[in-house]
């Protein structure tokens, strides 16, 4: 069956990090364009849109435009997503302002997380802001893939599997 076109959104504070390594291995299975925002310029979230013509808005139009899977990729950063995504997401509520017209075509989209930490250890309630933005927004929540590396290089047989079983679930 034909898969979606999906784009994954990494959030890490490192462009070759783990995090990066993992959405590699991700793309080898599912060909999924990458966007790393470390390489964007994208501000914190200003209730007075001062910082509308950063990448913020130019990024996310052609996020609505052109895929309908987001996978959003964040490294374990005491117990949250990155500050570099979630910048992303309080970014997002220009969607409901200002760029109303790109924020419903979020609407229907899928949405997928994939997480990376230090081990095999992720505590309950960190999906939880992923599944609800995603409900807010209209947005269908796929699932999310927990993973880590081996001494920050190597990718365990379970982490493959999972990652693996994780593509094989996408639309
Ligand atoms: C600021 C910071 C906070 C971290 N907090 C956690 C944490 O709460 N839980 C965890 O499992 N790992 C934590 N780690 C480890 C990273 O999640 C882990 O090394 C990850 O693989 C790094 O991915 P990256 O290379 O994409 O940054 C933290 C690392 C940093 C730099």
């Amino acid at each position: 069956m034909t898969k979606l076109k999906g784009i994954i959104i990494l959030g890490s504070s490192r462009s070759n990090g783990n995090t990066f390594k993992i959405c590699q291995r991700l793309q080898e299975q599912t060909s999924y364009d990458l966007i790393d925002l470390k390489a964007k310029n994208i501000s914190i979230y200003d209730y007075e849109h001062k910082n509308k013509d950063d990448d913020f808005l130019p990024l996310i139009k052609k996020i609505v435009a052109e895929y309908e899977v987001i996978i959003f990729a964040t490294p374990i950063y005491w117990y949250s997503m990155s500050a570099t995504l979630k910048i992303f997401f309080d970014r997002i509520s220009d969607c409901l302002s200002i760029e109303k017209e790109t924020g419903r075509k979020l609407k229907g989209k899928h949405m997928a997380m994939l997480s990376c930490g230090s081990d095999d250890e992720i505590f309950d309630g960190f999906t939880m802001p992923f599944i609800q933005s995603a409900n807010y927004l209209g947005m269908n929540y796929i699932g999310d893939v927990h993973t880590w590396l081996e001494e920050d290089e190597t990718i365990s047989a379970e982490v493959a599997e999972r990652l693996n079983a994780f593509a094989q679930k996408l639309p």
